[in-house]
């Protein structure tokens, strides 16, 4: 049978640039005889309109038997009045908490094309092409005990970060299996000089490093020492693993380093299922971007970039996958930019829709 994918669009240019990678699913059937058995649900503002709720327990039973989700953007205005427990955003995280995604990928790659639009020197970062995996259930964000309390005669706002060993040993294996598949190599940092949680943290990677995985050069980085070397020389990374704070703050900055938020997909992986992928959501890093929706400006390349990811983390496909980002490139080589990639003069923008079907024609010629 084919696998499966179940597509949950969202709200503002959730739905608009799903439309695009749906034209691209299209395209592998018919060229590549690649079929998904796709599904389409509802997920936060759109579900909440229609449910009550911001995910459906039927949704989410769904997104749990699936292959991999792709997921658009939810959120908006409109809902910023809701209570907090049927806020869109609690769609996403039930997503995340309950399919159990600890490992956050998130590429930051840049296009010759688009050198210029960084705000480091184009010889720093043409050609840049790295892998940030953020440990995203646990540290500081989750870590008890944590609130506001009364203290004296004043309050303290508290959290806690925790990782247990078994926390830090699958996010590890994520790193190292990312780097066998690229350049060999894995960074993880922390900040073991001043954090118990940091200490932990290196002894086991090194150790889960000479027991498991040899082969891989392993190095450490104190995380304030890896956002300044991120800057100066980005290239000397390839795959870098952190825990959910630093990987929080470290892959915006590495994301930025590239351009447009509209180019920024990302993949949340989880545990082996019983026929062996991980299971699997991936999202563009931006939002719903209520200021824009609905007039076809947005881009869809960082949606597209994310089933491109779907392609080579969840469905064994690399070099469809290596396809479709370089029609990507060729696309953005040709000159054809979206309004949030316009800088240069003389250029006038492509609408979501049209730079979806330059995809395809530079597929068509691949
Ligand atoms: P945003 O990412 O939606 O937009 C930030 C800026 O980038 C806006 O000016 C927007 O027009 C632009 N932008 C974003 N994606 C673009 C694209 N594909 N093409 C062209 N321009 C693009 O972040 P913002 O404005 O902070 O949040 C808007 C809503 O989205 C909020 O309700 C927020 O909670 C939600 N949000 C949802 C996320 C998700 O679904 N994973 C992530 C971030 C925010
Ligand atoms: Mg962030």
């Amino acid at each position: 049978s084919n696998p499966s994918l179940l597509i949950l669009p969202g709200d503002g240019i959730g739905p608009e640039v799903m439309a695009e990678v749906r034209k691209i699913i299209g395209w592998y059937g018919a060229n590549r005889g690649l079929n998904f058995d796709v599904s389409e649900d509802l997920v936060g503002g759109a579900a909440y309109d229609k449910h009550g709720t911001p995910l459906t327990d039927a949704t989410m039973a769904k997104a749990q038997e699936v292959d991999a989700v792709l997921l658009g953007a939810v959120g908006g205005p409109k809902y910023d009045v809701l209570d907090f427990s049927v806020k869109p955003e609690r769609g996403l995280l039930r997503l995340r908490k309950e399919m159990d995604l600890y490992a956050n990928l998130r590429p930051a790659q840049c296009f010759d094309a688009l050198a210029d639009f960084s705000s480091l020197k184009k010889n720093v970062v043409a050609g840049l092409d790295i892998m940030i995996i953020r440990e995203l259930t646990s540290g500081v964000y989750f870590g008890e005990p944590r609130g506001i309390f009364k203290e004296g005669n004043e309050r303290v706002g508290i959290n806690t970060q925790r990782y247990t060993e078994s926390e830090i040993e699958r996010v590890a294996r994520s790193g190292f299996e990312m780097a066998r598949k690229r350049g060999n190599k894995l960074c993880s940092m922390e900040k073991a000089n001043v954090m118990e949680s940091g200490v932990l943290w290196r002894e086991v990677v090194q150790r889960i490093g000479d027991t498991e995985y040899p082969d891989v050069e392993l190095s450490h980085m104190y995380a304030d020492a890896g956002a300044m070397q991120l800057t100066r020389w980005p290239k000397q990374f390839d795959v870098i693993v952190t825990d959910n704070l630093f990987g929080d703050l470290l892959s915006d900055l590495a994301a930025m380093l590239t351009g447009s938020l509209g180019m920024l997909p990302s993949a949340s992986l989880g545990a082996p299922m019983a026929n062996g992928r991980p299971k699997a959501l991936y999202e563009p890093v931006h939002g719903s971007a209520p200021d824009i929706a609905g007039q076809g400006k947005a881009n869809p390349i960082a949606c597209i970039l994310s089933f491109a990811m779907a392609l080579r983390y969840s469905f064994d496909q690399g070099d469809e996958a290596t396809r479709l980002e370089k029609a990507v490139e060729a696309v953005l080589a040709d000159g054809f930019r979206t309004a949030d990639l316009l800088g240069e003069e003389g250029v006038s923008p492509v609408s979501t829709s049209e730079m979806g079907d330059a995809v395809l024609k530079a597929l068509d010629a691949s």
